[in-house]
């Protein structure tokens, strides 16, 4: 999705594919090519890594300025702290604010629900939504009575992992709902065997959300769309300090 809407929009990219037994060191230093070559704009490096390589070590290496992710614990700080901006906002993330925003939902002073506390997710749209003054909770595995707490939500982000966990019934009337999960569950009548759920019910909370969200088809595109958008931004960066 990530190479055809790079081609789409004129945005050249290339995959350095490395096999699963890849070396930490080796890995990193693909990095780190990548980091001193004036043509590149962007990295991202695919997430999950296999269990041997230290994820944490390998976002740290990508340079700044290109970390289109936004996965670098600098970016992560500054976006947790107030007053500070990263130099890029974790795609998905960013892809939920513009979906409130571009569809007139307030956030000043709603209480907005996140559901799931993930790096990629969770943690960061949890920020962001602070940083637009909205009263934020973070419902987790550990939770108890998410239902209750859902239910009082203006805004409510699935980000779980967990197939249709969110029942129409756990939503506010008239909530917006956005739901990030990506969830392939096992369907005998299509050919590939399995279909993509969220983590929402879409059948019942379509009945009682305001706004909602569809899987496949709300958040993955949105995601796409902000990796080009924090690449552009990287780019243009790059382009007025050389001027
Ligand atoms: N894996 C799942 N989501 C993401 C993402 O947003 N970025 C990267 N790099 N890997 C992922």
């Amino acid at each position: 999705m990530k190479r055809k809407a790079c081609a789409e929009v004129g945005i050249k990219s290339f995959d350095v594919d490395l096999p699963e037994q890849v070396s930490e060191a080796d890995l990193v230093k693909q990095v780190h090519e990548l980091n001193v070559n004036p043509d590149i704009h962007g990295i991202l490096v695919q997430l999950p890594l296999p269990r041997h390589i230290n994820e944490e070590k390998v976002l740290t290496e990508i340079s700044l300025e290109k970390d289109v992710d936004g996965f670098h614990p600098l970016n992560i700080g500054k976006l947790s702290m107030k007053g500070r901006e990263p130099l890029f906002v974790p795609c998905t993330p960013k892809g939920c604010l513009e979906l409130l925003h571009r569809s007139g939902v307030s956030i000043k002073g709603k209480k907005a629900v996140v559901v799931g506390r993930s790096n990629i997710v969770g943690l960061p749209v949890s920020m962001l939504l602070l940083k637009e003054d909205a009263t934020v909770t973070i419902v987790h595995s550990r939770t108890s009575e998410p239902e209750r707490i859902i239910r009082e939500a203006d805004i409510v982000i699935a980000a779980a992992g967990q197939p249709m966990m969110v029942k129409g019934s756990w939503i506010k009337p008239g909530a917006a709902v956005i739901d990030v999960g990506t969830n392939a569950v096992d369907d005998p009548t299509k050919k590939s065997g399995y279909r993509l759920v969220g983590d929402v019910d879409f059948e019942e909370a379509s009945k009682v959300a305001g706004w909602i969200t569809p899987v496949p088809g709300g958040v993955g595109p949105m995601t796409v769309t902000m990796l080009l958008q924090n690449t552009l931004e990287g780019a243009k960066r790059k382009l007025e300090q050389s001027n």
